[in-house]
């Protein structure tokens, strides 16, 4: 049976982070109610050149570094902060990355799931056309309102993978447990920039969709929670992956000591951790904090993914690590990237998050206040143009 996977992750960030000690003092709040009560620490804040276009066609650039372009016969990118009602923003990333002119390049749309939706229904397009890779591309902005209790689960990023036959990385089973159920625990009208959101509810519903998913999967695969090695989980905040995946253990009728608990998903929530939520991009940024951090060779590990997307939709899955898959990483960037971010004051927060863009066809030149190779450089005549680094199709 041909191998579908994973066969390069790359992954980015904005260049400037909130520190929630910060966050705390302005809010008059002990930050371990952050630090202890989230898990959280920092989260990325983008600036205003940067958006989900410009940090996913960094995390892009990564993913294909050591990649033929020409091979890339689609682009599929996923987020839940579009730029656009009806334009893909895959669009912009195909230009921005000088990708061929004969490739697919559409947008997928289920809050958080999106990226798992792109993963799960790419690969078997592989199957037809081993010789092809899909570019896939998660990237979003988790903006909740100043002063709400969400405020402290924003964040941004982006995870660009490409897809192919025989991954280097991690190749995906492709029995999936999977559910589906119509409610509002997130979402965000077309005429508005923050999600409306009910904390509580949504968290016991990301518990629900584990259950279900879980069950679902479970009968698919035959496979039992011992059969996984790592655990990769969407996460809001750290602290909600950290009891679910006590929920699952219990479920299973598995004991959990803490140093095994920690051996499962302590790696993948380093980087989360630092930058926050990131909606569709999280579950694979789990996936690159622990292939970058676990100091053992996760070789032929099996490793259990969670995807959940408000609304809502879910899915369990796993993957397997492929051998050398440590030649194959970006790690030193990765860390390098991370480190180089810069923090924000309270008063440079609220500049960033307050920044907002004509409506009226007016041109403005965005302020370039983040230093990155790829930005958001101005809107025009309601055209948002971009500019980034160029290298051409060989
Ligand atoms: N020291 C230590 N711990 C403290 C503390 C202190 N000084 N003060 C408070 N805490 C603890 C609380 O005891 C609580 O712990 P438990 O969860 O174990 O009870 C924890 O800090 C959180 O505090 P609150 O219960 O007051 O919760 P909150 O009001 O901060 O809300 C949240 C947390 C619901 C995640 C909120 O950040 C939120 O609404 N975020 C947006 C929605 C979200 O992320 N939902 C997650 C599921 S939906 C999803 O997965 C899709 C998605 O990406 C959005």
């Amino acid at each position: 049976v041909q191998k579908l996977g994973i066969d390069s992750i790359g992954f980015y960030t904005a260049r400037h982070y909130m520190d929630l000690s910060t966050l705390a003092v302005a809010r008059d709040l002990d930050p371990n109610k952050y630090h202890i009560g989230l898990g959280q620490y920092t989260m990325s804040i983008p600036a205003p050149n940067e958006d989900v276009i410009s940090m996913g066609a960094a995390a892009g650039a990564r993913a294909l570094k050591n990649i033929d372009k020409k091979t890339i016969s689609t682009v599929i990118f996923a987020t839940e902060s579009g730029i656009d009602q009806s334009k893909a923003g895959a669009i912009y990333i195909h230009r921005l990355l000088n990708l061929p002119p004969h490739c697919r390049a559409i947008e997928f749309k289920q809050a958080c799931y999106g990226s798992t939706a792109g993963l799960i229904m790419a690969l078997p397009m592989l199957l037809a056309n081993p010789d092809q890779k899909i570019l896939l591309i998660a990237s979003d902005t988790a903006r909740y309102g100043l002063n709400t209790p969400g405020e402290s689960s924003q964040g941004c990023g982006a995870i660009a993978m490409v897809l192919s036959v025989n991954p280097r990385l991690v190749s995906i089973d492709l029995r999936t447990g999977y559910y589906t159920q119509d409610i509002m625990d997130f979402w965000r009208p077309n005429y508005r920039d923050e999600a409306f959101v009910e904390g509580k509810y949504s968290s016991r519903m990301y518990l629900q969709g584990l259950n279900e998913t879980w069950s679902h999967y479970q009968a698919a695969t035959e496979l039992g929670f011992q059969d996984h090695d790592r655990f990769c989980y969407h996460t809001p905040v750290p602290k909600l992956t950290e009891k679910a995946h006590k929920y699952l253990a219990k479920h299973c009728k598995v004991t959990l000591n803490p140093e095994k608990s920690n051996a499962h998903i302590f790696d993948s929530l380093i980087y989360g951790r630092l930058i926050g939520n990131t909606y569709t991009a999280s579950l694979f940024v789990c996936l690159v904090s622990l292939l970058d951090n676990c100091p053992d060779d996760l070789s032929g590990e099996r490793i259990g993914f969670y995807s959940y997307g408000s609304g809502c939709v879910a899915e369990f899955f796993n993957g397997t690590v492929s051998p050398q898959y440590r030649d194959h990483l970006d790690t030193d960037f990765n860390k390098s990237m991370l480190q180089t971010r810069l923090p924000l004051t309270y008063s440079q927060y609220q500049e960033f998050y307050n920044f907002t863009l004509p409506v009226d066809g007016s041109t403005v030149e965005i302020p370039a206040l983040a230093k990155c190779d790829y930005h958001f450089t101005r809107l025009s005549e309601h055209k948002r143009c971009y500019e980034g680094e160029h290298e051409p199709v060989e």
